[in-house]
């Protein structure tokens, strides 16, 4: 879908479904496969633009990527090769800042852009780390944000100390030491999600954890069999929508419950929902289970400390939600929302005051009065993704129309998502129409 959309459905949400692909796992399926020895095979891979990318970027450097039934089959080349072109990233800061990694150690030059809103990310964050462990990297605006070129180098390994706990710039390390000269270690201020360590120790990679440290030794990945859990930050639409819609019933079916991304779980406990947990089990070294929310009265909560890193892409369905819950719902520690794919303080403060949302917005986070009955507006979706499927939401709780100026930022993580939320509203095709 592509263009302005004006979003008209109403709840309560029913149903039990499956959501995409990890986004965070599919990234990681391909780029780790591409450095592996041997073919790696994936199911339940993310088809979304910003897994394609990734997809993209590991050809350019020679691996191959190509589909065999439900399988997407990784075979590497036998050693990566210098791009021979510019690498665009679109949307996927996961794929500009892991790539910063990898390309840290290989010998050549790269080159790595995105869209409008990648070039207003920050970059600094994986430039300083990777320079002190030899590699050359500069970027626009003094070091500020993309594009980024690298020249690669002969690596040596570093102690890392993180200001700001982030599953990227950690990964981005990591990969660079696979190829350092001896133990790399990074230590994060608060623990984000670890999908890179227990990816490559299922390919039998040397990572330690320790506290909050994570150590590498140089180590080549072998190839191996990936299944990816359903994201649980594409299911927080439908987990918020059901929990605050009254007489709405979802199940989400075989939902990543890795406890580094859980946090949405337990803010939903905490704001009172009524959730249950089901069949849990390990494929693949990730957690997975069936999740199923009802609709019940629900309270305000704090959402700060080291929850933040376990649940920072759902903070803008959270807020939506917030807006419904009794109480003043206080988010703080969460200026990396700042950074995202859009200020998604700033984008989702604006854009729910608008729709009549009692709301005080700082530095690091917001406060949140509610329950109140918003109403309909006009949201900019910034090129953000979760901006939109976010306001999605808000138009449930409305029940008047919001018109979203442009939804073709959501194929970057959920193209189904539309139709996902027509299926459980009961209305297939009625729920959205371009304006
Ligand atoms: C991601 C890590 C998070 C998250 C992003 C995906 C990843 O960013 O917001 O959507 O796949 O590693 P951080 O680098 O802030 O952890």
């Amino acid at each position: 879908m592509r263009g302005p959309l004006t979003c008209n459905r109403h709840g309560p949400l029913r149903g039990a479904i499956e959501v995409p692909g990890d986004k965070s796992i599919s990234h990681r399926a391909i780029l780790f496969g591409a450095l592996a020895t041997g073919e790696t095979r994936v199911t339940g891979l993310l088809d979304a633009e910003d897994v394609h990318a990734t997809r993209k970027a590991v050809a350019r450097l020679g691996a191959t990527v190509r589909e065999e039934g439900a399988e997407v089959v990784v075979t590497p080349a036998g050693t990566l090769s210098e791009p021979d072109d510019v690498i665009d990233c679109g949307n996927s800061g996961t794929s500009l800042r892991l790539l910063a990694g990898v390309l840290a150690g290989l010998p050549g030059l790269a080159v790595l852009t995105g869209d409008a809103s990648l070039r207003r990310r920050p970059v600094r964050r994986v430039i300083e780390p990777l320079r002190l462990m030899g590699a050359e990297l500069v970027a626009r605006d003094g070091d500020r944000v993309p594009p980024l070129v690298i020249r690669g180098r002969q690596l040596v390994a570093v102690r890392h100390q993180l200001k700001v706990a982030s599953a990227q710039v950690k990964s981005a390390i990591l990969l660079a030491g696979l190829r350092a000269d001896g133990v790399t270690s990074v230590t994060e201020p608060e623990r984000s999600r670890d999908h890179t360590e227990r990816m490559l120790r299922g390919m039998g990679v040397p990572v330690t954890v320790e506290g909050l440290t994570v150590s590498i030794s140089p180590s080549r990945p072998r190839g191996t069999l990936i299944d990816v859990p359903g994201d649980i930050s594409s299911a927080a639409f439908f987990l918020c929508a059901a929990a605050g819609l009254a007489g709405s019933q979802v199940t989400i079916r075989n939902m990543g419950v890795n406890p580094t991304r859980t946090g949405l779980l337990d803010v939903l406990r905490a704001m009172g929902a009524d959730l249950t947990v089901s069949g849990e089990r390990e494929v693949a070294g990730e957690p997975r289970a069936d999740v199923t929310v009802r609709a019940r009265g629900l309270v305000a909560t704090e959402i700060r400390g080291a929850l933040i890193p376990r649940l920072i892409d759902e903070l803008p369905v959270l807020m939506v939600l917030a807006t419904q819950a009794s109480g003043r719902t206080v988010i703080r520690d969460a200026r990396e929302l700042r950074v995202k794919e859009s200020d998604r303080l700033a984008a989702m403060g604006e854009t729910l005051a608008a729709a009549g949302a009692k709301l005080e917005l700082f530095d690091d986070g917001c406060a949140i009065e509610g329950p109140v009955r918003l109403s309909g507006v006009t949201v900019k979706t910034r090129l953000d993704h979760r901006i939109a499927m976010s306001m999605a939401v808000a138009q449930l709780f409305a029940g008047k129309p919001v018109h979203l100026d442009d939804v073709s930022c959501v194929a970057t993580s959920f193209p189904s998502f539309f139709s996902l939320l027509d299926s459980l509203c009961g209305e297939p095709g009625a729920g959205g129409s371009p304006r």
